[in-house]
């Protein structure tokens, strides 16, 4: 139908007005179907042009040759009203056309650039402190709280600190259950040993410190055992030592009485019992009312508590008034002075508060085990 623009009504034999309107229809149709033609910027372009361009468009086609050279007043008003009909439908048509290419256009855009929120971020597995760390953490605060320093020193001795100082001479069978592991040195040089305890940083610190001490040292130390269910070849204890003038038994068995209960909580008790470390005198093992029991010895069902083996009472760490003898080592008055010492086993305080009947779980890192304890 297009076509018949570029050609005169007159020469379309076109004489009346009822003659033009199919013209008109058909027109219409065919611009309805140009619309869909129209998809992006380019082809919307062409569409314009071909109907709305200034030369060669359709309306100015009409304009030309059917309403100018219209061959009566009547037919030129009847194609007048048409061609602004049909100039009203096309240019709301174009319009409408470019505003959805434009809004289809950012659609497109905002869809190429949209962030996916709901896709799972990146997890990052939050570590946990090692229950043994936890249980250092918590003796350091109980001790700080009471006025005493924290101190670490090598775990790479020399037989004097880990042993003669201490008031165990070589040959001595309190070294028989300390076995531990002794460096390769090239031949005369001086002995070194992996320490079997931390009392060897009583000595140290004494040697450095004047009275009053009051300190706790925290560390691993090491012995020659094979791993079972309560040995390691490096386990961890905590020393605590506190020299003065005027320090006495009762000063001693309060101290470990207020540690015990803050550290099992106040409902427990505590005890000592006579034992020997040649480093104190008189020398104690200090025991816990069983924390598992209540120090009945019975469990709820009535059985014999397993853990204390129906004693009620729970084993926990040697200690003891400072033998004088320690003092001649580090030129300390042995006449005007006391003081007392105590190694705790972390490993096993920490089986003990948590309830756990293994102690080689510590140094298996399994996360199953760890991440009970965040
Ligand atoms: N060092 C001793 C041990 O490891 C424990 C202890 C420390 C005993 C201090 C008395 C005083 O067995």
């Amino acid at each position: 139908m297009k076509e018949k623009t570029t050609q005169t009504l007159g020469a379309l034999g076109v004489r009346s007005a009822e003659q033009l309107a199919p013209l008109i229809a058909g027109l219409r149709e065919e611009f309805e179907r140009d619309t869909t033609t129209a998809r992006d910027d380019v082809s919307w372009k062409a569409f314009r042009d071909a109907w709305l361009g200034r030369k060669s468009g359709v309306l100015a086609a009409i304009t030309e040759n059917w309403l100018k050279a219209a061959p009566t007043p009547d037919l030129k008003r009847a194609a007048g009203q048409a061609l602004n009909e049909l100039r009203a439908q096309v240019e709301a048509a174009i319009e409408e056309r470019r505003r959805a290419i434009e809004a289809g256009a950012e659609e497109a855009s905002l869809a190429s650039e949209r962030v996916d929120l709901t896709l799972p971020g990146v997890m990052r597995p939050v570590g946990s402190r090692h229950p043994i760390r936890q249980t250092f953490d918590d003796i350091e605060r109980i001790f700080l709280s009471m006025g005493y320093q924290v101190v670490s020193g090598p775990e790479i001795e020399t037989p004097y600190y880990n042993f003669e100082a201490l008031n165990i001479p070589e040959h001595h069978p309190a070294r028989d259950n300390m076995d531990t592991f002794y460096m390769e040195t090239p031949p005369g040089a001086e002995t070194r040993l992996l320490r079997t305890h931390t009392s060897p940083m009583q000595i140290r610190t004494m040697e450095k410190q004047k009275p009053p001490v009051r300190i706790i040292v925290p560390g691993k130390v090491y012995r020659r055992d094979n791993p079972d269910a309560t040995h390691s070849f490096a386990f961890h204890q905590i020393e605590g030592l506190a020299v003065d003038v005027d320090l006495t038994f009762c000063d001693f068995a309060g101290t470990i009485d207020y540690f015990i209960r803050q550290f099992f909580g106040p409902g427990t008790k505590s005890r000592f019992r006579p034992s020997y470390f040649p480093f104190t005198e008189p020398s104690v093992e200090f025991d816990a009312s069983c924390i598992f029991c209540g120090g009945s010895g019975v469990t709820g069902a009535g059985l014999t508590c397993s853990k204390c083996k129906g004693s009620g009472w729970i084993e926990l760490f040697g200690a003891g008034m400072v033998n004088p003898a320690v003092y001649h080592f580090v030129k300390y008055d042995a006449a005007k002075l006391n003081g007392f010492a105590f190694g705790l086993g972390v490993d096993r305080l920490t089986m003990l508060k948590y309830g756990i009947d293994d102690m080689q779980v510590f140094f298996q890192n399994d996360v199953r085990f760890l991440r009970q304890f965040s």
